[in-house]
């Protein structure tokens, strides 16, 4: 690796999903004008992969092999503004936002094998200017030195609520009950496994973006930043 890595700055949005956090990555690595780590993106990697290629779920050394084999690419979208994944050169964008991908990544995501074997490739993404790294352990696990970490977290009502809107404007129709019950056993899943379980570091920022504009939220994170050293200018 060039140069000592350890001196980038590195910002943590750690938090449950629906709670707002990869939009604020995306406009603080925008506002920043750093790189980014979507790690979510890397656990639908491994299951999109497994999932093409019939790896059993379960085979934890056959995963831990695939992760070995994987190209990765993050790039911003030429014409929209948006961040697109390459698995192997090819845009998987799309498929995976898919439920059988989530699902299955959530699966993967809980063996510690596989999240041992994704580390390297996290701590690789961490090159200058700075990187913002969205996650679940990025702030307890991935990058424990980072310069500023945030917690964001929404009610699982509200969270609901995010998701039923997004799915709405798709098109696609789904109970409101359905969602919160499915959120929260997710999240039951997500902070109670005992590898890098769902939990704000301790010297992490608390957000609670439950009656909070994206705006808002994205105010008090620069702030934050600013408290910091790492906000350049009022914009
Ligand atoms: O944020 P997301 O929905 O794209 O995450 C996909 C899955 O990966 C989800 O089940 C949570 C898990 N995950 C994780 O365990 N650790 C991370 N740092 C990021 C995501």
């Amino acid at each position: 690796m060039a140069g000592d890595a350890s001196t980038v700055p590195v910002v943590t949005i750690d938090g449950p999903s629906g709670s707002g956090k990869g939009t604020i990555s995306r406009l603080l690595m925008e506002r920043l004008g750093w790189h980014l780590l979507d790690s979510g993106a890397l656990y639908r990697l491994v299951a999109l992969d497994a999932l093409r290629t019939a790896t059993d779920l379960d085979d934890e050394a056959a995963l831990v092999a695939l992760v070995g084999r994987m190209d990765v690419d993050f790039r911003l979208h030429p014409r929209r503004a948006e961040v697109v994944t390459l698995l192997d050169g090819e845009d998987v964008s799309m498929d995976l936002r898919t439920e059988d991908c989530a699902a299955a990544a959530s699966r993967v995501a809980a063996l510690q094998g596989v999240r041992a074997a994704l580390l390297d490739m996290q701590r690789g993404f961490r090159r200058p200017p700075g990187l913002v790294a969205d996650g679940r352990d990025m702030g307890t696990t991935v990058f424990p030195d980072a310069t500023v970490k945030i917690f964001l977290d929404a009610s699982a009502q509200e969270r609901a609520q995010r998701r039923h809107k997004q799915l709405r404007e798709k098109g696609i129709s789904a109970s409101l009950p359905a969602l919160v019950a499915e959120i929260e056993a997710r999240d039951d899943r997500d902070r109670n496994r005992a590898a890098s379980p769902l939990v704000p570091a301790a010297d992490a920022y608390r957000l609670d973006s439950t009656r909070m504009s994206i705006d808002e939220v994205l105010e008090q994170a620069v702030s934050l930043l600013g408290t910091k050293g790492l906000m350049h200018g009022p914009k």
